[in-house]
């Protein structure tokens, strides 16, 4: 089972970017995190990392998954809020794909209660910060068992 893991603009600061939001650990360490926790769950899981701040390398990324994974576990970060465009190109490769966020949304400014991506996927985890991905990949990897 292949799985893309995708991050958005500015987690690439994560450790240094308002450590009182969203912690301590860098993205390596939540990725190394995840790892090991896909290892736990089932040996055969694969997952591959990918953090851009650009919204068309994002989309780029999300096209050259079809055929060849088989779920997209992704925080789009900002544009969760904005881009009409990565929404579009889940919907394009119709894969199974679970929105994450660190924080709360819900219990942030009222521009971050909207997602334009969570309705293109089978759900969504925020508030969790690192085990936020943990939970999307149990639910993910129930889903596609
Ligand atoms: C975030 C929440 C977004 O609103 C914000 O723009 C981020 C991080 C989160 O993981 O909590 O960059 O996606």
């Amino acid at each position: 089972m292949k799985i893309l893991v995708i991050n958005g603009p500015n987690l690439n600061m994560l450790g240094i970017r308002e450590p009182e939001m969203y912690g301590y650990l860098t993205l390596d360490n939540i990725q190394e995190e995840l790892k090991n926790y896909a290892k736990q769950l089932d040996n055969s899981i694969e997952l591959e990392f990918f953090q851009s701040n650009f919204e068309g390398e994002i989309v780029d990324k999300i096209q050259s998954a079809f055929g060849v994974f088989d779920g997209i576990i992704i925080n789009p970060a900002a544009y969760t809020h904005t881009s009409v465009a990565i929404a579009d190109a889940i919907a394009s490769v119709n894969i199974k794909s679970v929105e994450v966020h660190l924080s709360n949304i819900y219990s942030r400014e009222e521009f971050r209660h909207n997602s334009f991506i969570a309705p293109k996927c089978i759900g969504q985890v925020a508030g969790f910060s690192k085990d936020s991905y943990k939970m999307a990949l149990l639910g993910l990897y129930g889903v596609l068992k």
